[in-house]
């Protein structure tokens, strides 16, 4: 028996930053959505638990998968294993939330594996000391998240968009936490573009671009050398507006047709930008 399940990237359509907290950590409020653009994850029964993986510059034993895995077999007082294939599609450390949705989906896929009947609620908690973003992949969708992104709170899904994605190849080691001690306070919101943009989710509203908000649009380019260049080549190619996804460096442009962003894409090619036109995902793993 071999179960598959295709973890989702995501973006977020809003990302802002209320306060910095004591324990390290900032308290904000961010609505993130599915794409599909997706990574490949199989189980199969084994008696240990084994993690076989395409990628190279990740040790297997600080992979987030192995630690959802051996956290959930923990928690659940488990005694079965089980053999882990991960083929990586979604760009490592690129503000897709690729290694947080491949955590979410091995706590998903090792309940079914091992007829475990556990509610989201009940993974929750494994999956927020994964990390802040793991919770919202539980659900995937169109989402809200407070707190430090752990408070999740699954909203209506957003009309059907199509993106243009384009990841600039830099690895910046520690990128969030850096973005993160980047923010001055004057950065700082009080929340509404998001609480603005779920009121309009909630009435089926367009997602217009102009409502979308990083935080971090504005540091961004200090930490990543490409993405001026990246942003430059968007603006050229007919795009002025483009939106950093998390704490980048992936950018994305959302339209509400197919044809614009495939236009948008060939232009970015012809100028040597590769670039991806991927479309929102309204419910990864039909559970809630
Ligand atoms: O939770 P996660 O491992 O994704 O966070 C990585 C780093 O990003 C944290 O160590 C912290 O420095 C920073 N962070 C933050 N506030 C958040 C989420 C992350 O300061 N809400």
């Amino acid at each position: 028996m071999t179960l598959r399940l295709h973890p989702c990237a995501k973006v977020n359509l809003t990302l802002e930053v209320l306060s910095k907290r004591d324990d390290g950590y900032h308290e904000v409020v961010t609505i993130l959505q599915t794409i599909d653009l997706v990574d490949d994850l199989t189980f199969e029964p084994a008696s240990d638990l084994v993690l076989v993986s395409d990628q190279s510059e990740i040790p297997p034993e600080e992979n987030l998968v192995l630690r959802a895995a051996r956290g959930l077999r923990q928690s659940l007082g488990e005694r079965r294993g089980a053999r882990i294939r991960l083929v990586k599609r979604i760009p490592l450390a690129a503000g897709l939330g690729g290694g947080s949705s491949d955590a979410a989906a091995t706590l998903i896929g090792l309940c079914r594996l091992w007829r475990r009947d556990i509610p989201v609620a009940g993974l929750a908690a494994i999956a927020a000391g994964l990390g802040s973003d793991v919770p919202y992949f539980l659900y995937g969708g169109t989402a809200l998240a407070e707190g430090r992104g752990e408070r999740v709170t699954p909203l209506p899904p957003m009309p059907e968009s199509w993106l243009v994605l384009a990841t600039p190849p830099t690895a910046v080691p520690g990128k969030t936490g850096k973005l993160y001690r980047a923010l001055a306070p004057s950065a700082f919101t009080q929340g509404e573009a998001t609480r603005s943009l779920v009121r309009a989710i909630r009435s089926g509203e367009a997602v217009t671009p102009s409502r979308l908000h990083n935080v971090f649009e504005s540091v961004a380019g200090r930490v990543f050398p490409e993405l001026d260049r990246y942003r430059g080549a968007f603006r050229a190619a007919g795009a002025p507006v483009v939106h950093l996804s998390g704490s980048g460096p992936t950018v994305f442009v959302l339209f509400s047709s197919p044809a614009q962003a495939a236009e948008l894409r060939a232009r970015l090619d012809a100028a040597g930008v590769p670039a991806l036109v991927v479309k929102t995902v309204a419910s990864p793993y039909n559970r809630n």
